[in-house]
């Protein structure tokens, strides 16, 4: 990662971490930092903390932090590069110009689009090619027009061995492990190339960018399995992927209807609802969530009305509540899933579908009916489990005027006073917050448990002393970059007794040591993701004003005391001859050190 320290230097001064985060975020100002609702996971009081002095962000709810280049990372998927070259792009900053640092990740990924790219259109004109004729039958046979055809792309893979990797290979010039990385080809026993999508319709899906990621293959029998979708590559990954939200994002309608199928979603859209979207052939999650957040708060589940359908809704309710989206559940009837609800209604399919979205009940209501269909209403013991269940739902809302309105509505329809029921309600919420404080209160102990491995307690305490003091040392460096040499003086990174510690330790005291600067941003890329987390946690446990000189050369003795207590104990616990020869050693390093 050879990016140059002025560049960075210059990359951090025109993205102060405040104006780059307060696109995503948004932020009050409470005293020195500014705080937020975190855009990681969902919460409801913030615990997203920005801290402009040390250009550092943590979250205390998710625990992910860094500085802004990791923000990007985290917000926009982006690897360190990338996510430099969108700052840079953001400020007006060129990219330096010889790219030492390394590319071929990148490299591989543009390929990746490219060949994507060209297959998507090699299978296109194969479809409206007479070889493609099955193809065309079969997608007019379910009612695509050719403009809804032409517009979401669709193809065909010919029935052919290797069709597109000859092509590819041939005419424009890819690689064989090129298209190998894209999952587009596989190598067969003879070392050549087979075509992993063979005699089948294909839906090309394409990310918010325009980048052709992946396919969606369906055979045109009843044979298995019915799609055959690209797996995960470095260009793409499916859980982060969205069927049509390149199209649903532009939608002025300001929701969108989550479904399950590529055939469900290109159905409404050729109704005339251009908000439809779906994932691919695997369940919600939580980071698909927060991307339909970025563009909508409004999502109607419309999954296929089987039972394997209504289980993806509860599942997909408990997901999209998390990051406090609001929701509502179109349910399709007579079992059908959306296509085929549009199709069957010929002539009159949109209008139907206009009245179902604008039937839907949100997700609440949703639930309370199913919940009513499977007690019996109509008996004392089933009305009261029913209202015990009912409970359990509703204590799922947090505003509490809300809650009070379905509390109203359940004791409506059953004459149930509401004191009793609201009681009733609260003791779920009361119970539901004690079993959390407990899960809490477990995390806890069992991070600050110490394996019990013949260590005392008393070792355990100064590892433990000596860890903090450590992190101390290290954040004070961090907001005092000109201290290194000084404190290096003092302190060799194999006195720290902590790896990861260690190891910030050792990065920052070399850069000191060749003149180079050693803030955030600067060590950043160094480090994975996890671990900018780390320093980020870390950089919030001490404000900068605590950091004097004075106050770090306390806490430079106590690891160096902690330091010798320990290597005393391992000594004594070690073998006669290990001693002589660390003994030795000491003596060889007073030689040196005179010398
Ligand atoms: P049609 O039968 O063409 O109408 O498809 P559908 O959209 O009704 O599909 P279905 O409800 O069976 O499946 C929903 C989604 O799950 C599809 O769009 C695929 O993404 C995925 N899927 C379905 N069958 C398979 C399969 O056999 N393998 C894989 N990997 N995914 C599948
Ligand atoms: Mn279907």
């Amino acid at each position: 990662m050879a990016l140059s320290e002025d560049f960075l230097q210059e990359l951090r001064s025109r993205n102060s971490i405040t104006s780059v985060i307060s696109g995503y975020v948004q932020l009050k100002r409470r005293g020195r930092t500014e705080v937020g609702l975190c855009p990681f996971h969902g919460e409801k009081t913030p615990s997203f903390t920005v801290y402009p002095d040390t250009e550092s962000f943590y979250c205390f709810g998710c625990g992910i932090g860094g500085d802004v280049i990791n923000f990007i990372r985290h917000a926009e998927n982006l690897d360190y590069i990338d996510a430099v070259r969108l700052l840079a792009q953001r400020s007006g900053l060129e990219m330096p110009q010889d790219n030492s640092f390394d590319d071929s990740m990148r490299n591989l990924r543009l390929r990746i689009y490219e060949a994507n790219r060209e297959a998507a259109r090699f299978f296109h004109s194969t479809l409206i090619s007479p070889t493609g004729r099955q193809g065309l039958d079969y997608l007019r046979s379910r009612n695509l027009s050719d403009k809804t055809i032409r517009t979401f792309g669709l193809g065909f893979a010919p029935d052919s061995w290797s069709a597109l990797s000859d092509y590819l290979i041939k005419e424009k010039g890819f690689k064989p492990n090129e298209l190998v990385e894209a999952n587009l080809s596989f190598r067969n026993k003879k070392g050549g190339l087979t075509d992993r999508f063979r005699n089948r319709v294909m839906f090309p899906i394409i990310d918010l960018r325009g980048n052709v990621v992946a396919f969606g293959g369906r055979i045109m029998t009843d044979e298995k399995p019915k799609y055959l979708n690209t797996s995960d590559t470095p260009a793409f990954k499916k859980s982060y992927n969205l069927f049509a939200l390149n199209k649903a994002k532009n939608s002025k309608s300001d929701k969108i209807i989550l479904c399950e199928g590529y055939m469900d979603v290109i159905a409404i859209h050729q109704a005339g609802f251009d908000y439809a979207i779906a994932t691919l052939g695997t369940a919600l999650t939580s980071e698909q969530a927060r991307i339909i957040k970025r563009y909508t708060n409004n999502v109607i589940i419309c999954y296929d009305a089987d039972e394997a359908g209504q289980k993806a809704t509860a599942r997909a309710i408990e997901i999209l509540r998390q990051e406090n989206l609001n929701i509502r559940v179109l349910t399709v009837p007579d079992g059908k899933d959306p296509d085929e609800f549009i199709r069957k209604n010929g002539e009159n399919g949109h209008i139907r579908f206009k009245m179902l979205i604008e039937g839907t009940g949100t997700d609440i209501e949703y639930q309370l009916l199913k919940l009513k269909s499977s007690f019996d209403t109509t008996t004392t013991d089933g009305t009261v489990r029913y209202m015990n269940a009912a409970a359990r739902v509703i204590a799922q809302i947090d505003n509490p005027v809300e809650r009070d309105v379905y509390e109203g509505k359940v004791c409506d329809e059953f004459n149930v006073t509401k004191e009793e029921f609201k009681r009733l309600v609260n003791s779920v919420i009361r119970s539901s917050r004690r079993r959390e404080k407990t899960r809490e209160f477990e995390k806890i102990k069992n991070d600050l448990a110490v394996p019990a491995k013949n260590e005392t307690v008393y070792t355990n305490r100064r590892q433990m002393r000596s860890q903090k003091a450590e992190e101390f040392v290290i954040t004070y460096l961090l907001n005092n970059v000109d201290m290194a040499k000084a404190v290096y003086a003092e302190l060799k990174p194999e006195q720290i007794s902590e790896g990861f510690h260690r190891r910030l330790y050792e990065t920052i005291i070399q850069r000191a040591m060749n003149n180079r600067s050693s803030g955030f941003t600067d060590i950043s890329g160094e480090f994975t993701m996890e671990e900018n987390s780390r320093i980020a946690a870390m950089l919030t446990k001490y404000s900068p004003s605590l950091h004097t000189y004075d106050a770090c050369k306390d806490y430079v003795n106590a690891i160096l005391e902690d330091h010798e207590f320990v290597s005393a104990k391992q000594l004594s616990e070690q073998s006669d001859q290990d001693v002589q020869s660390y003994l030795d050693s000491l003596k060889n390093k007073k030689l040196g050190n005179k010398i």
